[in-house]
């Protein structure tokens, strides 16, 4: 299964059955459940869901993105020096301008099918396009500090540990 093959559905625009979705991560499905419209709402980042294209409340997986930025002084020196380098104004040298991949969850039933890593790729593309409302160079993810999430991370999109 592809991304192609199911309905983009970002949050607010269809009636989705989200008790039915089951990442195997309590805190993601009841951030999904219970918290995503306050915090998009609040206008702490968007949520986006793709559903099953035959049954349309179904959601397969879901992610939810924020405004981000890494402090330029918390990258190791070799870095900063490469974005002295690439950076042609003061401005973008304090803050790097990134967005937050603050939620992620995939429905176990569509588990082994590559989805989260479509889902990343997805929105790297998405905010590095032309058409992106304020400009991104990195994804950020907070990550669970555990080994095979972090190995999924670095091996889907370049991640690199920060801390
Ligand atoms: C993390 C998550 C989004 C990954 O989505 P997915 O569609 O299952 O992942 P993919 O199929 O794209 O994974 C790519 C590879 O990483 C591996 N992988 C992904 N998640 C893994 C996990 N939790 N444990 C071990 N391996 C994992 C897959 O086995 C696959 O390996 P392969 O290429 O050798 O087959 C999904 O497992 C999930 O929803 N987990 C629960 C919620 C969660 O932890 N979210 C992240 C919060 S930081």
């Amino acid at each position: 299964m592809t991304l192609a093959d199911l309905i983009f559905s970002p949050q607010g625009t269809a009636e989705l059955d989200l008790k039915s979705f089951d990442c195997g991560r309590k805190s993601v499905n009841k951030f999904f459940r219970e918290e995503a419209l306050d915090y998009q709402d609040e206008l702490f980042g968007k949520t986006y869901y793709w559903v099953h294209r035959d049954r349309p409340t179904e959601v397969v997986a879901g992610f939810t993105v924020a405004n981000a930025s890494i402090f330029t002084k918390r990258l190791p020196n070799a870095r900063q020096k490469k974005i002295g380098r690439e950076v042609h104004h003061d401005k973008g040298l304090i803050n790097y301008p990134s967005i937050l991949l603050a939620q992620l969850g995939v429905d176990l039933k569509y588990k082994g099918s590559h989805l989260g890593q479509q889902i990343i790729d997805f929105v790297m593309q998405w905010f590095t396009s032309p058409d992106n409302k304020s400009g991104c160079r990195h994804l950020i993810v907070d990550a669970y500090d555990e080994p095979h999430l972090l190995e999924f991370y670095q091996r889907n999109g370049s991640f690199r540990l920060l801390s």
